[in-house]
């Protein structure tokens, strides 16, 4: 049987610390769906993607670990999600630890540890950084 893993998240300035999140997502079942929030979901989180959602998307696409990206535009619709996709287990950085174990009900949850050192914050504030030094 096929195993679905789903994870979620912004994916903007695509980094080495989401290659891993999404390498070791991939390793835990054989077929990867992506949700990568929407520029409307961002506004509603308070956050600003520089890339476009279309284009964080067709970077996603571009992934080998990644099969499939969809749109995250909720935070309500990971149940609909998970039966939707058939998906086995939802994977989610440790930032996350605890905070999606509701859906333990309709499948597993696991939170994989960040990688240390890399943000899309991070290189948002180095770059900021070396432009105005
Ligand atoms: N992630 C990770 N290691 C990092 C950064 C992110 O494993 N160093 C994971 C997150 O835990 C999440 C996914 O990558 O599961 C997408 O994270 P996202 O919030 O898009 O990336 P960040 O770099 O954390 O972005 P920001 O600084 O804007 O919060």
């Amino acid at each position: 049987m096929m195993k679905k893993v789903i994870t979620y998240g912004t994916f903007d300035l695509l980094h080495t610390g989401h290659i891993n999140l999404l390498r070791r997502a991939k390793e835990i079942g054989d077929f990867l769906i992506v949700a990568v929030s929407t520029d409307e979901f961002n506004d509603l989180k308070g956050k600003k993607a520089y890339y476009t959602f279309e284009q964080r998307k067709a970077i996603l696409e571009a992934i080998r670990y990644v099969d499939l990206v969809i749109p995250e535009y909720s935070w309500e619709q990971k149940v609909e999600d998970v039966k939707k996709y058939d998906v086995d287990v939802l994977v989610m950085g440790d930032d996350w630890k605890g905070k999606f174990d509701f859906l333990k009900e309709y499948c597993d949850v696991c939170y994989l540890p960040r990688t240390v050192g890399i943000s899309t914050t991070k290189t948002k504030m180095d770059l900021n950084k070396v432009n105005h030094a």
